[in-house]
């Protein structure tokens, strides 16, 4: 291969491009990236470079909507949040009349979360659906059972807390969680509501019922967490805060999505075998569970110069072997119903497959309901949460002040 100014041309035939990904990386997202790059530049002899982003899916956002806002041509390839479809497509070229002989392999809802009108905005890359991790040698220790309820989970974390505590073990809590000012806390906080029968933050026919007494005891029980099972700084926590806290052995439970799995059974985990996952509790007795949708798709931008290679790309991403290799190193639940079948997974990634109907059924946040506004309505919500769970204001006052601010966004209409 010859090197052109910039260019290689391989084997008298197509001109290799050089493409940019950007991604957020959590746990070991960038580095199993980076090796199916490297595989589809040995078989391509295009170039990919990845461009990093911070974790929090918030800063994340801001930064995309300026480069798509410049309509910058510098990235060829976003990966995108499962909320986001609705807020950005005119940025994005339409995938679908390039993935249609592999469409029907994909996860229906997965597919579904990423159309808008008739357009397939981006074609999806892993799912989630969150978890309540517990350590089974604590609970087995202390004669606890795995709890059912938020209200078990609070008692149940105070006192083994307490006790290891006082065994000497003084920086162990009962539980963490992503309680920081983001959109994390959205997720979290919708768990909480939905579980307790208050509704979701938007209902799917637009209306807003979130001012109401259900929704308020649930953020009332989460502000009474704060200082008391779960550190201060919680209301600072992204994911991987609290998985660091969880992973180096110093938490009774925490919520959180499938990556931490893989990472809590790593070699180098200290809480390695002695974790277990459950779904997350319920509000009560008769009351349902409830699991944010997750997950992170991938977009070409209208304005990248390399479309046709970019799609390629990104079919390559999603193909059988990748998605198969990323849910066994990454535990995170892939996007083709395939994948969910195979033995080889199954046997070494026993959470696949056992959190595939909790996938199924994880509930959307209300971005198709608020279209191009959702993330105002999203930070209007987890504003609302942060301040009750900061001591700032009730629950009551919180909520009543986010139902003013939601219909003054929504106007005559979403
Ligand atoms: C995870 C989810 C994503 C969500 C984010 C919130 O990355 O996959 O959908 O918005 O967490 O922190």
């Amino acid at each position: 291969m010859t090197a052109l100014a910039g260019a290689t041309l391989l084997a008298g035939t197509a001109i290799a491009a050089e493409l940019n990904i950007v991604h957020g990386s959590v746990g070991r997202d960038q580095e199993i990236l980076r090796a199916q790059l490297d595989k589809f530049e040995a078989e391509t002899g295009h170039t990919v470079t990845i461009v990093s982003m911070p974790e929090s899916t918030t800063d994340q956002f801001a930064q995309y909507k300026l480069w798509l806002a410049a309509q910058s041509s510098d990235i060829d390839v976003y990966r995108l949040d499962v909320i986001w479809a609705p807020q950005i497509e005119t940025h994005f070229i339409d995938l679908m009349p390039h993935v249609e002989d592999i469409i029907g392999d994909f996860v229906p809802g997965a597919v579904e979360s990423q159309m808008v009108g008739d357009k397939l905005v981006a074609l999806p890359m892993f799912l989630g659906a969150p978890a309540l991790y517990y350590r089974s040698d604590l609970l087995e220790k202390h004669g606890k059972a795995v709890p059912e309820t938020w209200q078990e989970m609070t008692e149940t974390a105070r006192a083994i807390m307490e006790a290891e505590r006082a065994e000497g073990n003084a920086d162990m809590w009962g539980f963490v969680f992503q309680g920081a000012a983001y959109e994390g806390l959205t997720c979290n906080a919708q768990e909480w509501i939905v579980s307790f029968g208050g509704g979701r933050i938007v209902e799917n026919d637009g209306t807003i019922g979130i001012n109401n007494p259900q929704a308020a005891e649930a953020l009332t029980m989460a502000a009474s967490w704060v200082g008391d099972i779960a550190p201060d700084g919680v209301l600072n926590y992204k994911e991987e805060d609290a998985r660091g806290v969880f992973q180096s052995g110093n938490a009774v439970f925490m919520r959180n999505w499938n990556y931490a799995y893989a990472l809590g059974n790593g070699d180098d985990s200290p809480i390695k075998g002695n974790f277990g996952v459950r779904t997350l509790p319920t509000g009560g007795e008769g009351k349902p569970s409830a699991h944010t949708l997750g997950g992170w798709h991938l977009g070409v931008s209208k304005y990248s110069e390399n479309q046709e290679e970019a799609i390629e790309l990104v079919r390559f991403l999603n193909n059988y072997e990748n998605q198969k290799e990323r849910a066994i190193v990454t535990s995170r639940p892939p996007t083709l119903t395939a994948v969910y079948e195979d033995a080889e997974v199954a046997a070494e990634q026993e959470f696949i497959p056992l959190w595939k109907p909790v996938v199924d059924g994880a509930l959307p946040r209300p971005s198709a309901a608020t279209k191009r506004q959702y993330n105002e309505v999203s930070s209007e919500f987890w504003t609302a949460v942060h301040d009750t769970m900061s001591g700032n204001g009730t629950a009551e006052e919180n909520l009543a002040k986010l139902e003013a601010r939601l219909k003054r966004l929504k106007g005559a209409g979403w």
